[in-house]
């Protein structure tokens, strides 16, 4: 199967009330775990490469490794999604490359760190938006600000400090027609998201539930989702890690999210804890081994069974047969004719 549209993999989620997991990959052991895991649960897949990732592996590498997985798994949809776009040019660069699904993340500056003007947003989002969907590819936009820091990207400090106003998330998913908005409801991005488990009072499900109802044709999209499982932390903390007591987004409430109008879900910080604790278990217990592949196999398996298990809990597992991808071309065409708009447009300041 090629790779395929993120609008129409969120599209199909949305007609069949579930979410889908977007996994961040740096290298070929990660994106093989992620297709072990689709596989196993028959899932669709959005797959997902930061800045950081396209600069760690090369464009071409992953792209080719990406082609790979598309053709070895023809039975799979695979979206490919750029994380966090700084820029109108980081964007454009990952569409010239190949990739289906863009965000363009101007809720920050290019800088990556300091927050954007409500008006700077809409220009940038929108510029990407017009180019974009020229072209068949999905955009994701991002109104308010994630905490914490990832790949270098990122305000820092908690979920809480810049929470998403619902007024000015309808005002810019109707201005910059973004097909999927991720908003911030108090999570952030890494390992260190609370420092006891959250409940409803701490996540703003209410501001998310809102959005849904005023804006529901926009999917939605939950940064910082890790769950970060006390199972995980203590492998690495058992084979000589040195984590701090942590608590991520509990399950629970992705899945309530779900059931108003999250469909993507991103996930990466869990996949890197079960990575880091085969690999740490492996040379822990077996010093005298050298070979790159007795530590990476592990992690690899480890990783496919975190992916596994949160397909099931987002509820794709099992729908990867029930569409046939669109060309990327009628992809475009459906923004061309207004049969894909997604928030009724208003035309942009
Ligand atoms: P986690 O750090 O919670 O895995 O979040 C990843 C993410 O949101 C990528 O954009």
């Amino acid at each position: 199967m090629p790779l395929v549209s993120m609008r129409q993999l969120l599209d199909e989620a949305a007609k069949g009330g579930y979410g889908v997991g977007a996994f961040n990959v740096n290298n070929m052991e990660q994106i093989q775990a992620i297709m072990e895991a689709a596989q196993q649960t028959k899932s669709p897949v959005i797959i997902q490469a930061s800045r950081g990732a396209r600069q760690y592996a090369q464009d071409r590498y992953l792209y080719h490794l990406m082609l790979a997985a598309a053709e070895l798994y023809p039975e799979i949809p695979i979206a490919m999604h750029q994380d966090h776009g700084n820029s109108f040019e980081t964007c454009k660069s990952a569409i010239e490359l190949g990739f289906t699904s863009v965000m363009m993340d101007g809720s920050l500056k290019a800088d990556g760190k300091t927050p954007t003007e409500f008006e700077e947003n809409v220009e940038v989002t929108r510029r990407v938006v017009d180019f974009a969907h020229e072209r068949g590819v999905t955009v994701e936009g991002e109104i308010g600000v994630l905490g914490g820091i990832e790949d270098g990207h990122g305000a820092g400090g908690t979920g809480l400090e810049h929470v998403t106003d619902p007024d000015q998330a309808v005002e810019f998913a109707e201005r910059t027609g973004v097909d999927a908005l991720a908003i911030a409801i108090g999570t952030s991005h890494g390992a260190y998201k609370f420092s006891k488990k959250p409940d409803g009072s701490v996540l703003k499900m209410d501001i998310l539930i809102e959005i849904h109802k005023r804006l529901p044709k926009t999917h939605l999209v939950m940064h910082g989702s890790s769950s970060v499982p006390k199972d995980l932390q203590d492998v690495v903390n058992q084979y000589g890690g040195k984590l701090k007591e942590t608590w991520g987004v509990p399950v629970e409430e992705i899945q309530l999210g779900i059931q108003h109008g999250v469909r993507k879900i991103n996930v990466d910080t869990d996949n890197r804890l079960a990575i880091t604790g085969a690999i740490r278990k492996v040379l822990w217990e077996s010093p005298e081994k050298f070979d790159p592949r007795d530590y990476n196999k592990p992690a690899r398996e480890a990783m496919q069974k975190v992916v596994a298990t949160r397909m099931t809990q987002f509820g794709q597992a099992g729908h990867a047969g029930d569409y046939s991808p669109l060309a990327i071309a009628d992809i475009a065409k459906g923004y061309a004719d207004g049969s894909l708009v997604t928030a009724p447009l208003v035309s942009a300041k």
